[in-house]
């Protein structure tokens, strides 16, 4: 069943692929990334790894923020992956297809990690949060960026149809805490949109 549900969400972001910088929801997710360069702090010579990266966009606006910044995309659908390397001119930033899952990277690689509208998507939460814990380096910040559970509801996860789910600020502190990601701090970032810094 799993693996079922990565080929149809797959799918869905192989068709999305081509048109998805141009239609509105991207235009709303650039916004978040902007807001989110507020937040974030990184040595001088940064490696970082965006997952389920999509087409590159905030990698390249990182890259562009900080000249020294190395960064990995990883992503599960390979037409998103096609269009980030299309539009990707800098050579400091590579591309990989994978499942969050299951990343296909060392321990302690990486000094940040990000994902943003991605989360949502992930069937396991504490599988991903257990593998970013492990390619982040000692004090290393994963930056989560998702839609959270609206004021009305008073569940701390809400699962919505296409295997859609959201996380209150507790549940997220949870899930991290799990796994040896201590919750630093939540911004809400624009809307719903709520950012959660985890630190290792
Ligand atoms: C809505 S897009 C967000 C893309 C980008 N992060 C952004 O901010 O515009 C969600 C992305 O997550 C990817 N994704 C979904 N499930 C995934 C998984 N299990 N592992 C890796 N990537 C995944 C999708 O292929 C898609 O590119």
């Amino acid at each position: 069943m799993p693996q079922n549900l990565f080929n149809q969400k797959q799918k869905l972001f192989d068709l999305w692929a081509p048109s998805y910088d141009w239609l509105l929801p991207s235009v709303f997710y650039q916004a978040v990334h902007q807001r989110l360069l507020e937040y974030i702090q990184l040595s001088e010579h940064p490696d970082v790894l965006d997952l389920g990266c999509g087409t590159g966009r905030l990698l390249r606006r990182l890259a562009a923020q900080f000249p020294t910044l190395q960064g990995t995309g990883l992503d599960l659908s390979p037409e998103m992956l096609h269009q980030a390397q299309n539009r990707n001119d800098c050579p400091r930033l590579t591309f990989v297809q994978g499942n969050a899952e299951s990343l296909p990277f060392a321990e302690a690689q990486f000094e940040a990690a990000f994902s943003t509208f991605s989360f949502l998507h992930y069937p396991h939460p504490e599988q991903v949060l257990s593998e970013v814990s492990r390619v982040l380096k000692p004090s290393g910040r994963f930056y989560l960026v998702d839609f959270t559970v609206g004021a009305l509801s008073q569940q701390s996860q809400v699962k919505l149809p296409g295997a859609i789910q959201f996380y209150s600020r507790e549940a997220r502190k949870r899930l991290g805490e799990a796994v040896g990601l201590r919750c630093y701090n939540h911004y809400h970032l624009l809307g719903p949109v709520l950012l959660t810094i985890f630190e290792k």
